[in-house]
């Protein structure tokens, strides 16, 4: 798509062009927690600006302008943004979502929701610190930041929750019916994480204890891998792992867990 200049105040874009593989409904997973998730819809609710960025969306803007939709379903005077790096993926407004040029400092916006997906994982392990701390830093009162990835299809997702105190919550969530064990997950950790998965470092405790709660869980498996997944939960909860308890069935299975239980081993 042809890239055009910036009706925001002009700063150099922090970052690098990386691909810009996208899918639609790819990020599925994610919206539909963002959608339900307490701290995000009530920041959201309670915002006085309620500007939301999708930093790097891609050679195609689909995510964002699905990200829209689903949020206008929490607040229907949400302003979509998305913010690509590339000048030449900066796409046309269309839907009521405008799209500009932008990196990690944000063009200049104070958004309460930033997401970026799959956008650190071809950066350094050693950028990331720095990236989420340039979002942290722009992001309105109360913001929010959602950096995650996922495989091509949207099946297995892994994201972090962070705030302006840091990361607060990291999240696996995945199609209960392609992704045969938790630690399906590990090739779609967020790139904090993902090297981080070898015996002594929590997110490997984790991955392996959910593995065996979900093996020890089998005697659910006629009810199906939902109900499955509900078992092997409790069974990780019993077994003193700090898992997010959800009272309404969900359609994912996901894992999610305070980052103190997964942070790795030396971070702050
Ligand atoms: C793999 S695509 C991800 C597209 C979409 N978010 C998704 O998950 O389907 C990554 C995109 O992020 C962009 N990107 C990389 N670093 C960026 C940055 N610092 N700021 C904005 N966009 C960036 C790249 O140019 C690329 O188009």
């Amino acid at each position: 798509m042809a890239g055009r200049s910036s009706p925001y105040p002009l700063t150099k874009p922090v970052g690098t062009i990386t691909r810009g593989t996208t899918g639609v409904n790819r990020l599925r997973r994610s919206d539909r927690w963002l959608i339900n998730d307490e701290v995000v819809t009530t920041r959201l609710r309670a915002a006085s600006n309620p500007l939301v960025v999708d930093l790097g969306y891609g050679a195609n803007p689909w995510t964002t302008l699905e990200l829209a939709a689903r949020l206008r379903t929490v607040r229907a005077d949400v302003s979509v943004v998305g913010l690509e790096i590339d000048p030449e993926r900066v796409a046309a407004d269309q839907d009521g979502v405008a799209f500009t040029r932008g990196g990690f400092e944000l063009a200049g916006l104070r958004p309460v929701l930033v997401r970026a997906f799959n956008v650190l994982r071809q950066y350094p392990e050693t950028a990331v610190t720095e990236a989420w701390s340039t979002v942290r830093s722009r992001l309105a009162p109360n913001g929010l930041l959602i950096e995650g990835t996922c495989d091509e299809l949207g099946r297995r997702c892994a994201w972090v929750l962070l705030d302006q105190d840091g990361p607060r919550s990291l999240t696996l969530a995945w199609d209960p019916f392609t992704v045969d064990r938790p630690s399906d997950l590990a090739e779609r950790l967020p790139k904090a994480l993902i090297h981080r998965n070898v015996p002594g470092e929590p997110i490997h405790t984790m991955l392996t204890a959910a593995d065996h709660a979900w093996a020890r869980a089998a005697t659910s498996a006629p009810f199906g891998p939902r109900v499955r997944w509900r078992a092997a939960v409790q069974l990780l909860r019993d077994d003193g792992f700090p898992v997010r308890h959800y009272r309404r069935r969900l359609r994912d299975n996901v894992l999610s867990v305070p980052w103190s239980a997964v942070a790795p081993l030396g971070s702050a």
